[in-house]
């Protein structure tokens, strides 16, 4: 049975209760990040934890926990959830209060929860299959930017792509690409990377900013930058990026084939790059 962490306790995950009249239960008011853990290191720690300190500014909310505390809990989950690679979770609502009123109460006691899940390992060549996307109206606020555990709109165009037998839904705002339901989006034209830039209408991605930054640093040129939709359907390669799924091709874009319907050679190259730079991680050279 998992450990997971719950307002200062470590307890198995059917023993991690919080109250129904918990604000991220009854408002979603509340903030998380996901954090990728190779060999027992946390990638990117520290951009997490700032992303994560920008939202709970963002509502309001003072930060539960420093970060050398945060980091204690995560490693004592760690160490007591053993497996190769991890994927972190970690949430903060507003926690409970004593009746239900949409307006922030005077006072209240964060509710703090982490739990660590097995990350599978990626095989290039499982990768490079690649998945198909559909294109969906973004529906969600305009305060995209801040990684709100809210994510009923972002369930509902995942889903609808799944439905269709697709991976992920690409969002589209006023002809303008923003992003996936649960990832950012790459185009690739003429061997330049292009992604949209940041601003209230996407989350800015842990991994988009690493995968900008590998580029940089291995000569491949990159741009954020409006994508309209016509480009997407134009693009030569599409990536998706996150955490969970790293850097992820697209070969199919609303049933017709993207490039020539296989992983193209700049997510090639890129991704080998970017398992360079994750078993370097992983030895403790980053
Ligand atoms: N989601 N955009 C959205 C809407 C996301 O939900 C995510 C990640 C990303 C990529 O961000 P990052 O590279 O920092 O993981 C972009 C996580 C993995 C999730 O909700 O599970």
């Amino acid at each position: 049975m998992a450990t997971v962490y719950l307002n200062g306790d470590f307890l198995p995950v059917d023993q991690a209760k919080v109250s129904v009249l918990d604000r991220g239960f009854l408002f979603g008011d509340g903030v998380y990040e996901v954090i990728p853990v190779y060999g027992g290191r946390l990638l990117r720690l520290e951009h997490h934890l700032q992303r994560l300190q920008n939202s709970l500014d963002a509502i309001g909310l003072v930060n539960p926990r420093s970060d050398g505390q945060w980091t204690d809990i995560f490693h004592a989950l760690i160490q007591q959830n053993p497996s190769t690679d991890h994927s972190l979770y970690l949430q903060v609502t507003r926690g409970v209060a004593p009746k239900r009123d949409h307006a922030y109460p005077q006072e209240t006691r964060p509710t703090v929860f982490v739990m660590v899940n097995p990350l599978k390992p990626m095989d290039k060549q499982e990768l490079a299959q690649g998945v198909e996307a559909i294109t969906l109206d973004d529906i969600r606020w305009r305060a995209c930017n801040i990684k709100a555990t809210a994510l009923l709109a972002n369930a509902m165009l995942r889903n609808q792509a799944v439905e269709r037998g697709a991976a992920e839904a690409i969002l589209i705002r006023d002809g303008m690409v923003t992003e996936g339901a649960a990832s950012n989006v790459f185009v690739i034209r003429k061997g330049e990377l292009l992604t949209p830039p940041k601003g209230p209408l996407l989350l800015p991605g842990i991994t988009r900013d690493l995968v900008l930054e590998l580029a940089s640093e291995n000569g491949m040129p990159a741009q954020e930058v409006e994508i309209p939709e016509a480009s997407l359907h134009k693009a030569d390669e599409i990536w998706l990026t996150s955490s969970t799924r790293e850097i992820l091709p697209v070969v199919k874009l609303d049933g017709v084939a993207v490039g020539n319907g296989e992983a193209g050679p700049i997510w090639q190259g890129m991704i080998d790059i970017y398992q360079d730079y994750k078993d370097r991680f992983r030895r403790g050279e980053i």
